[in-house]
This record gives C-alpha cells, structure tokens and sequence, in this order.
C-alpha cells in the first residue's frame, strides 16, 4: 500500500498518455497521493483538466509561470514527493534527462531532483531499439533511475514489438513494491544462464535454436529486484538488458561454461544459486571450416562431424567446491513432461528442474506465457498457466525462502 507517499507524475508526449488518468487512480486507491507535472507534447494525448479532476490537484505545466513559481517552485514540486514517476517516459525525454537538460519543467524537475526516480518508457519499437536510445536508457539506469517496462506488443502506429507503456496497474504494483518490497536476496550471489547458444559451422553459418532468453532474463530481472547480486551469462537474444544485473555475453556452449565456472567465486564470494534457463545446443561442429564453405554444385555435401557440448547443469551440479547451495535447471519437454523431468533432474544431479511443455502449439518457446511444474527430490507441483515474468517472481520467491531458510524446498 502506498498510504502516505506523495508521488509526483510526470507525464511527457507520447499516445500512452491517455492511459494516465487510469494510472493516477490506481495509484490513489493504493492510498497514495498524487501530483501532476506534464509537458507541452503530453497536452495532446490528455488534458491537464482530465488530471486536475482525477488527481484532485493543480496540474504543473510551464517553467516560467509566474502563478506556478510563487505557489509551488519547481524546486518546491520534487521536495513535496517521495518518488518521481516519468510515465509515459518519451524518448525525447530520456534523452534530456541522460544529457541532463532543463528547458522545460519536466526536464528542470528531473535535473533537481535528489528523490528516487522511476520511468515507465512508451515509443515505436524502432526509438526503442535505436542505439541513441539504448545508450540514454544505460546512462539513466547507472545513476539510479529505475525502470518499469516497457513490454512487448501492439503499437498505436500500427508495428509490433518492444516500447508499450507497461499498464497502468503494473505501473502501479511497481511503484508499490519499489516502496515496499522486502529485498530477501541481499546479499546472495545468482548467476543465471539464459537464451540460446550458437555453435559455429563455419564464418557464417551456425548451429542454434529458437529460445528467445525471455524466461532466463526474467528469472534473472526477479532474482536482482530481490536483492541478489546476479550475474546473466546469455547467448545471443534480441532482448535489452535486464535492469541492475551484470551481463556476459557469450556464443557457444563451452564459452557458456567457462564463464559460469569463473563466476563460482568472485572476491572471495561463492554464488549462492544457479539457474540454468539457457537452451544449450547439444552438439558442437567438430571442426568448423575458417572459410565460408562453399556450394556442392550437386556433389554431396561437406559430412559434418557433432560432438557433444558439456552439459553446464550437470558440471555445476557436481562440482565439488564451490558449488552453488541451490542449483536449478529447465526441462524443455514435449511428452511426459513430469516423467522426463524427474529423470532429468535425477540424471543432471541438479536441486531443483523446472519443467516446462515446450510443444509448438504450446507457443512456450519465443512467448509470454509458460506453465510449468516446479520438480523436487520431494515431488512435482505444478503452477497455474502464467506470464513469464510471473514464473520468475513465483520461483524467485521459492528460492529467497530455501536459501534464506538453508532448505532446498
Ligand atoms: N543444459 C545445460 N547444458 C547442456 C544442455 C542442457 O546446462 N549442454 C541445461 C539447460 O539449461 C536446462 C537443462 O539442462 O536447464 C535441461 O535442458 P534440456 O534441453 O531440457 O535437456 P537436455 O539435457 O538437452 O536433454 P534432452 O535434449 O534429452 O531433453
């Protein structure tokens, strides 16, 4: 509940706007107060009189108000608040607030600010993806800013992919827990595989499949929102990086492993958890060819040798120093899946498997939604269907209370 915080929206241009007089209710009716502040551009999605009457305040607009100055000074609006909420966040304003402009009050407030500040970003998924964007997203987010969303979807232009504004009720819950959550994790060391990875026939082609990593950069998101200090070893995704975790990219599987063996200990600290969400490709090319393999011309083609990858759960499962107190793996099954699953977790020496049915019409690999059973050496559970994102908050949970407990569920 938010009863006794003051928050100050800030609401920039984007056609997300319209949804904020949902997201200022919401936000009361978590008790909180709400204040608004918005930008020329916003006043063409929703008018200040629209979020005058639902916040039940004035609606901040110009920097050089007279009026506005001598009642509420710019510097005045951030003092009030507790949290800043940038929502919708425009690229445009992210860019100002990374360079850290001031030439309008949205802007000013943002600069003078030494409250918490969360943004809930909103644009085209190609502002979104643009390299302008991304490196204004990474600046903001190493100074402290916090972000919420966006999410995959439907476009108002009519495209489809990542930059949405989160819902309004998310936003909500996200301001909730950013002033309520309990942060079980502190102090705990994740690592967390995700992803596909890719083994190399030769310069160009390669061997790899089609995991999106959505469901290892959400566990991975969860576990760091928890507290835990994480680290992501993940194979190439076209997904950004999750917020307040430490990336390691790799491509193949043997890189996969090296880098999660030199994370078992770092400073002195030995990870307390193991996630393996990655799906590794089973096999290696033997030899892959330094040159790009050329075309048969109906001769027949090039024999390739596989041998097979090290199995990374497996490895971590037995290692015999320095092996995590919880280590926990994925089943992608297509038939029998608790079966399989119990056989797997079995076989890999693992705490925990993750079992998930990952047949086409399914649509687990590359979707939103999965519904799996959590597998332990005391029996299977299985969870009602769920987001993604859910699934790594509900098993984040479950590990916060084994580690926290020292009991392996
Ligand atoms: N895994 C791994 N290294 C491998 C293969 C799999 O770490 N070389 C991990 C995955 O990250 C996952 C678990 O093992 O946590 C199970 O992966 P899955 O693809 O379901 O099983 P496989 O071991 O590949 O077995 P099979 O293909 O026979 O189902």
């Amino acid at each position: 509940m938010l009863f006794g915080k003051s928050i100050l929206l800030i609401v920039t241009a984007g056609i997300a706007a319209y949804k904020c007089p949902e997201l200022v209710r919401r936000l009361r009716e978590l008790g909180a107060t709400v204040r608004c502040v918005m930008t020329d551009g916003a006043k063409e999605f929703v008018t200040p009189l629209t979020l005058s009457a639902v916040s039940e305040d004035k609606v901040y607009e110009d920097l050089f108000s007279l009026t506005d100055e001598q009642e509420m000074g710019h510097i005045q609006l951030s003092r009030d608040a507790d949290v800043l909420l940038v929502a919708p966040a425009s690229a445009n304003t992210l860019a100002k607030m990374a360079g850290g402009q001031a030439d309008n009050l949205a802007a000013t407030v943002l600069l003078a600010t030494d409250k918490p500040v969360l943004v809930a970003p909103a644009m085209n998924v190609r502002m979104w993806e643009h390299k302008a964007t991304q490196a204004n997203l990474k600046t903001i987010t190493s100074r402290g800013v916090d972000l919420i969303g966006p999410v995959e979807g439907e476009m108002a232009c009519g495209e489809y992919g990542m930059g949405r504004m989160s819902e309004p009720a998310d936003i909500a819950a996200a301001v909730d827990s950013f002033f309520n959550t309990v942060k079980p994790l502190t102090g705990k060391r994740a690592i967390v595989t995700s992803g596909p990875t890719l083994e190399p026939i030769d310069p160009v082609r390669f061997i790899s499949n089609r995991s999106s990593g959505k469901q290892g950069h959400a566990i991975a998101e969860a576990l760091a929102s928890f507290g835990a200090d994480v680290t992501l070893v993940s194979g190439p995704t076209k997904l950004p990086d999750p917020f307040g975790v430490t990336m390691v990219y790799i491509e193949s599987a043997r890189d996969m492993l090296s880098a999660c063996k030199e994370l078992l200990c770092t400073d002195g600290r030995p990870a307390d958890v193991a996630v393996c969400v990655a799906a590794v490709s089973d096999w290696y090319v033997a030899d892959p060819s330094e040159e790009k393999l050329k075309k048969t011309c109906g001769e027949a083609p090039f024999p390739m040798t596989l041998r097979e990858n090290p199995d990374i759960l497996a490895a971590l499962s037995a290692l015999e120093e320095n092996r995590p107190a919880l280590v926990i793996g994925f089943a992608a099954e297509t038939e029998n899946i608790v079966g399989n699953a119990q056989a797997k977790l079995l076989r890999k020496g693992c705490d925990w498997i993750i079992a998930n049915d990952v047949s086409p019409e399914t649509k687990t690999f590359g979707g939103d939604d999965n519904t799996v059973h959590l597998i332990t050496p005391a029996g299977a559970n299985q969870w009602p269907a769920m987001s993604k994102s859910a699934v790594a908050k509900k098993l984040t949970t479950c590990i916060a209370s084994a580690l926290t407990s020292e009991l392996k569920a």
